[in-house]
C-alpha cells in the first residue's frame, strides 16, 4: 500500500523502525507491505517520492540532524494539506499533533481532503474522531473508503475493533473508564506520598507526560477520548467542549488521604451515557472502592467498560503501555486495510 504519513514524531518514527530495523522481531508483520510515498512534518521538511521514500533514510536524517536533509533526492517543502490533496496514495496516516484549541484542525481537514478523494485514512490523532467523526464517517461511506482510528483510545488495545468485530447486534448503552495514562500515573504516585508537582515531573522524566502536561492534567485528553468513543460507539455528535470536565489539578494529599480513610482510591473517571435524548459525557475525579476493578488500574494503565443492551458489560484493560502499543494500533489498522484491499 502506498502511504502518506502526516507527522513523523514519536509514533511515526516507531512505526518506521518496526517496519525496517526491527522487522525481523515481528514475523507476523512480514506480509504487511507499506511503501511510504510521502512523509510530511511541520518544521523538519518533507520527503516525497512517487517511487517510494526510504523509512531508514528518514530515520537516519532525523536522528542525525533533527530534520530532513535538503540535499536528499526526495526532500520537499510540501505541506500536509497540499500532500493530502495532490499526492497519489492508498492511505493517509494522520500522526500530527492534536489541537483542542483549533477544534482538531488542521488534522480534520487532512482527513476530510483524503476521504473526499476516495482515499483511505488511518488516524492516531484524536482530533478528527473527537471533533468531526459523523461528517468524516459519512464521507468515507459515500466514497466507499475506510476511516480507521484504533489508536485514538488506549493505543493498540482493541477498543473500536472489539465493538466493530465482536459486539455485532449489540447497541452500546454506555461507556466508562479510565482513559488517560498521565493522570492515572500521577494519582498513583500521589498515593505513595509524592506531591502533584513531583509526580508530574517524574511522569515527564519517564516520558509518560508531555513537556506541557496541562491537556492531560486539566482533563482535555480524557474529554477528547470520551467524545471519540461516544461519537463512534454511541452515534453521538459531541466534541470535547461538550464533555463536562474537571481534571486533577486541584487534587491534594488531603483528598488522597480522605479517600484512603474511606477504603477508596481517587481516579479520573470518564463516562458517556444517553440522557434527555442526547448523550451526556463527563470527566471527573471520583472515589473508587479498593475492591472495584478500576482500583487495580495503576500507573500508566487504562480501562474501558462497555455496556450494551444484549451483551456485557465488557471490560478492556491495559497495563503500562509503551510506544510499541501505540505503533501497534496503527499497524493493526494498516493490516485491516491491506486485507480489505486484497
Ligand atoms: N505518543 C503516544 O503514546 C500516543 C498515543 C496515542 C495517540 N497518539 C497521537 O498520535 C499523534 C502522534 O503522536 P506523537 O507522539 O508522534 O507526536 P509528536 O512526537 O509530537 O509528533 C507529531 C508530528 O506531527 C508533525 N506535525 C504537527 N503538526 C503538523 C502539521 N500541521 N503538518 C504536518 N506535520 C505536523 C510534527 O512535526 P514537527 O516535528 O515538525 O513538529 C511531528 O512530526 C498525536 O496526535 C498523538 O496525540 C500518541
Amino acid at each position: 500500500m502506498k502511504a502518506l504519513f502526516i507527522g513523523f514524531g514519536n509514533v511515526g518514527r516507531k512505526i518506521a523502525s518496526i517496519l525496517t530495523r526491527e522487522r525481523d522481531r515481528f514475523p507476523h508483520l512480514w506480509d504487511l507491505e507499506i511503501e511510504p510515498v510521502g512523509i510530511v512534518t511541520r518544521s523538519r521538511g518533507s520527503l516525497v517520492d512517487a517511487e517510494g521514500v526510504s523509512f531508514n533514510e528518514a530515520l537516519s536524517m532525523i536522528e542525525g540532524n533533527g530534520k530532513f536533509d535538503m540535499n536528499s533526492r526526495s526532500f520537499s517543502q510540501t505541506g500536509a494539506l497540499e500532500a493530502a490533496q495532490n499526492l497519489e496514495y492508498d492511505v493517509l496516516v494522520e500522526l500530527s499533533t492534536l489541537s483542542i484549541e483549533r477544534k482538531g484542525e488542521p488534522a480534520v481537514s487532512h482527513v476530510r481532503t483524503a476521504l473526499s478523494r476516495g482515499k483511505n485514512v488511518i488516524s492516531a490523532n484524536k482530533g478528527p474522531v473527537a471533533f468531526g467523526y459523523a461528517e468524516l464517517a459519512e464521507i468515507a461511506s459515500e466514497k466507499d473508503c475506510r476511516f480507521l482510528h484504533e489508536t485514538v483510545v488506549m493505543d493498540g488495545a482493541p477498543v473500536f475493533n472489539l465493538a466493530r468485530c465482536t459486539l455485532k447486534g449489540c447497541t452500546v448503552t454506555g461507556i466508562e473508564g479510565i482513559f488517560n495514562s498521565t493522570t492515572n500515573f500521577v494519582l498513583t504516585k500521589m498515593e505513595q506520598g509524592v506531591s502533584l508537582e513531583e509526580a508530574v515531573k517524574e511522569a515527564q522524566r519517564l516520558g509518560v507526560a508531555e513537556a506541557d502536561p496541562s491537556h492531560d492534567l486539566e482533563g482535555w485528553d480524557a474529554a477528547a477520548k470520551t467524545a471519540a468513543l461516544a461519537n463512534v460507539l454511541m452515534g453521538a455528535r459531541i466534541t470535547p467542549y461538550d464533555v463536562i470536565r474537571t481534571g486533577i489539578t486541584e487534587v491534594t494529599q488531603e483528598h488522597i488521604a480522605k479517600a484512603r480513610a474511606n477504603g477508596s482510591y481517587l481516579k479520573l473517571i470518564c463516562r458517556a451515557k444517553p440522557e434527555g435524548g442526547g448523550i451526556k459525557a463527563t470527566v471527573g475525579v471520583e472515589e473508587v472502592p479498593d475492591t472495584h476493578h478500576y482500583a487495580a488500574v495503576t500507573g500508566g494503565g487504562a480501562v474501558l467498560r462497555i455496556e450494551t443492551d444484549l451483551m456485557g458489560p465488557v471490560l478492556v484493560t491495559q497495563e503500562d503501555p509503551t510506544l510499541y502499543d501505540t505503533a501497534y494500533g496503527v499497524l493493526d489498522d494498516l493490516l485491516t486495510l491491506q486485507r480489505s484491499m486484497s
